[in-house]
């Protein structure tokens, strides 16, 4: 028989309702129930004088159980009558905070009469990076407490206070060093002792100054020109309802935008990815007890714009850092660039001049490769260049002491013969940072044939440490992102020369909320490195004999249109506006008719999204068959952490299995047939094609 999350005890005359559900203390059905029934035991007690809320473990309530919100019967109204009852005690309830007090959690919090906190304790309502609103009545008690603007921001950046902030906002009444529960426990009886009446949030009026005119009309039109996010519109309209309205209707207002923006896609493909950034920090079959290796000092090889931006990943996570460079000139540009880079954000207003002080005295350069001896990880970030690579790997192998990690970062190259090369291969995976590495949150970490389990276990635990989202892939070429991107850039550039324009591909392409096409891209980011990239690749024997594959970016190359920084590329550029480029569209048509390859005026969006998307989906469907992957969800992960993928589509597994895997086999199979399938591109993967005839998932698919 399992016993309630929730307990009711007394502590001399005060009653403390007791949540114990590990890990978040989220409000699973169990607990909701619990609190129902530990309410009920308090208000059949009268001999109790008031009502303490406390958490076990290291938080209070961190939210709703956003499990639960997959089960299509789920209801909000059961919890939130126990906050109107809860309210309504006519005893003292005083709300116990530590950690984090999250969505539900700051909904019962603020349900409560009194609320202490910590000095660590932080407080928020993040319901919008789920896609949802703070349905237990947090829009309608936020702006009463802490005023409508302040209740916007909160509600529609889903951002955190820090317990100081919290106090100065009326979110909690009182900052407390004792442990929480001592801390509520003595607030009840002063309470208790002054005969203090309960003060209920719902009962107050939304501060007419926290409410300037126009305030809900702009954030309205803010909300309205994202309509991917419906709980941006929501918000706003049940702020107005919480400004304008009696509570009781306030809460049918919430109510009904609650029911809307949890059945959204949008809503669902976010809380996919919640869980899918935290199923890709886990290894499967790692021993739980594995010790982890220490890490307190990393080295950084190279200080170009990999190396600094991945050195100030560490700096500004804490960790003392060395950043070894060849030469006096490429150390110095190197430095000089992560100083500019702070004094940026400085003088933007995020973040102090004694913090980037701080953050820049805990880097140490260094010409010297032997101080990188200390180090407990040293990552080389050096050109990605193969003979170079090894040439480090053997180096650093030398150099690192016993136990260190190394790891190089790599976008292409095999990390087995890096390792290999390094004479301790077990120490050795590959990190692939994304450009800026210090802005974007993905990491690539690639796992060779001999890394040894808590290497691999370490660095995950160091990702999450610097902040990043990090997915395990296994050594192939490309990894996870960049072996699909290849597949999608391919359909891209076969699209060009039947006659698609780069801004037909990328206008489609934008309409699924990608942020930039193909064509864009690879203009930003420069031709000459796509084209270099195609062309090793190609040396590395991994190219199909296609002479028509990616032809157009090795002529483009050819031509020295690098994309932007030479002012033409796929566009012609007008400053940073891309503009149609008719010399780039005559050499499409030429390759094309050098190719013989017929041109079409009937190339449709929907072909566009099919070739590209659907193709690069089967290809990450042979990624989980190989096992290079261990989830679907962990290639949705990559693809919207580290590739601009939007989230509201959950990623591209997420988005297949949305629009049905047997219509993506059937596309799939369409295209084999009026294409052709000479070289194998059409051939749908097995897995894919069983996935579909069940009626699987490949977001859920772990092999
Ligand atoms: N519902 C269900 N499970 C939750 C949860 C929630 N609201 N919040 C966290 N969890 C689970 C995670 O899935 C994870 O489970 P796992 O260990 O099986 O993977 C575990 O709790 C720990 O979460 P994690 O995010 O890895 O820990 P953390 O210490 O880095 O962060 C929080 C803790 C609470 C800050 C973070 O989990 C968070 O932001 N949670 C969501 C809060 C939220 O959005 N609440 C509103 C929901 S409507």
């Amino acid at each position: 028989m399992s016993s309630s999350p929730v307990t009711l005890r007394s502590e001399g005359a005060i009653g403390v309702l007791h949540i114990d559900n590990p890990p978040v203390n989220a409000l699973s059905p169990a607990t909701v129930q619990g609190l129902i029934d530990g309410l009920a035991a308090f208000e059949a007690k009268p001999e109790l004088q008031a009502l303490v809320l406390h958490c076990e473990g290291r938080t209070f309530v961190a939210g709703g159980d956003i499990a639960a919100f997959e089960d299509p019967a789920f209801s909000a109204a059961p919890f939130n009558a126990f906050l109107g009852r809860l309210e309504a005690c006519s005893r003292p309830v005083i709300a116990a905070i530590h950690g984090t007090a999250l969505g539900g959690g700051l909904e019962l919090a603020m349900a409560c009469h009194w609320r202490v906190a910590t000095p660590t304790a932080r407080v928020g309502l993040p319901e919008v990076k789920l896609g949802l609103i703070p349905g237990s009545l947090g829009t309608q008690r936020l702006p009463r407490l802490a005023g409508a603007e302040l209740a916007l921001d909160l509600m529609l950046s889903g951002r955190m206070l820090n317990a100081t902030q919290a106090k100065a906002a009326s979110i909690v009444d009182e900052i407390s060093d004792l442990p929480p529960l001592q801390a509520a426990l003595a607030r009840a009886q002063a309470l208790v002792n002054e005969k203090w009446a309960p003060r209920r949030t719902s009962a107050l009026t939304v501060p007419p100054a926290s409410l300037p005119d126009g305030l809900l009309d702009k954030a309205l039109a803010q909300a309205k020109a994202k309509p991917q996010y419906p709980a941006h519109e929501a918000i706003v309209e049940c702020v107005r309802a919480a400004a304008t309205l009696p509570f009781a209707q306030g809460e049918q207002v919430e109510a009904q935008w609650f029911a809307r923006v949890l059945r959204s896609g949008t809503s669902k493909a976010m809380r996919h990815l919640f869980f899918a950034e935290r199923a890709a920090e886990k290894i499967p079959a790692m021993p739980r007890n594995l010790a982890l290796r220490p890490v307190q000092k990393v080295g950084v090889l190279g200080a170009g714009t990999m190396g600094g931006g991945i050195a100030m990943c560490f700096i500004n996570a804490g960790f003392e850092t060395v950043l070894v460079e060849a030469s006096a000139e490429a150390l110095e540009r190197g430095m000089a660039t992560i100083r500019k880079n702070y004094d940026s954000t400085v003088s933007k207003g995020k973040l102090s001049a004694e913090e980037r002080d701080r953050r820049l005295a805990r880097l140490t350069p260094s010409l010297n490769d032997t101080d990188l001896g200390s180090c407990d990880i040293v990552i080389e970030a050096v050109f990605e260049n193969m003979a170079l690579k090894q040439q480090i790997a053997a180096r650093l192998g030398q150099v690192c002491k016993p136990g260190a990690i190394i790891a190089t970062n790599t976008s292409t190259l095999d990390v087995d013969v890096i390792a290999q090369a390094s004479g301790r291969a077990a120490d050795v995976l590959g990190t692939h940072f994304f450009s800026p590495a210090n802005v974007m949150r993905l990491l690539e970490v690639v796992r060779g044939a001999q890394t040894a389990p808590d290497v691999l276990a370490t660095v995950m635990g160091l990702a999450k440490r610097i902040g990043k989202v990090a997915a395990v892939s296994g050594v192939c070429y490309g990894f996870i992102g960049n072996r699909m991107a290849e597949v999608y850039m391919r359909e891209a550039e076969f699209l060009l020369l039947e006659g698609a324009t780069p801004g037909q591909i990328d206008q489609a392409i934008e309409s699924l909320g990608l942020a930039m096409g193909p064509c864009r891209m690879l203009d930003m980011a420069g031709i000459d490195v796509g084209a270099k990239t195609v062309i090793e690749y190609e040396k590395a024997g991994g190219l199909p004999p296609d002479a028509t594959y990616r032809v157009v970016v090795r002529k483009l190359f050819e031509l020295g249109q690098f994309g932007q920084k030479t002012g033409t590329g796929y566009y012609r550029y007008e400053g940073r506006t891309p503009v149609a480029n008719p010399e780039t569209q005559a050499t499409c048509a030429a390759l094309a008719q050098q190719h013989g390859i017929a041109r079409r005026g009937d190339i449709t969006d929907a072909e566009i999204i099919e070739r590209l998307i659907y193709s690069m989906v089967n290809e990450g469907a042979r990624i989980l068959e190989e096992g290079i992957a261990y989830r679907g969800s962990d290639i949705d992960v990559v693809w919207t952490a580290g590739y601009g993928f939007p989230d509201f589509q959950g990623g591209p597994m997420f988005l297949a299995d949305e629009r049905g895997l047997a219509h993506v086999v059937q596309r799939l199979d369409h295209y084999a047939a009026t294409r052709g399938n000479p070289y194998g591109y059409w051939t749908v993967s097995p897995l894919l094609r069983r996935l579909a005839s069940e009626g699987g998932r490949l977001s859920q698919y772990a092999g």
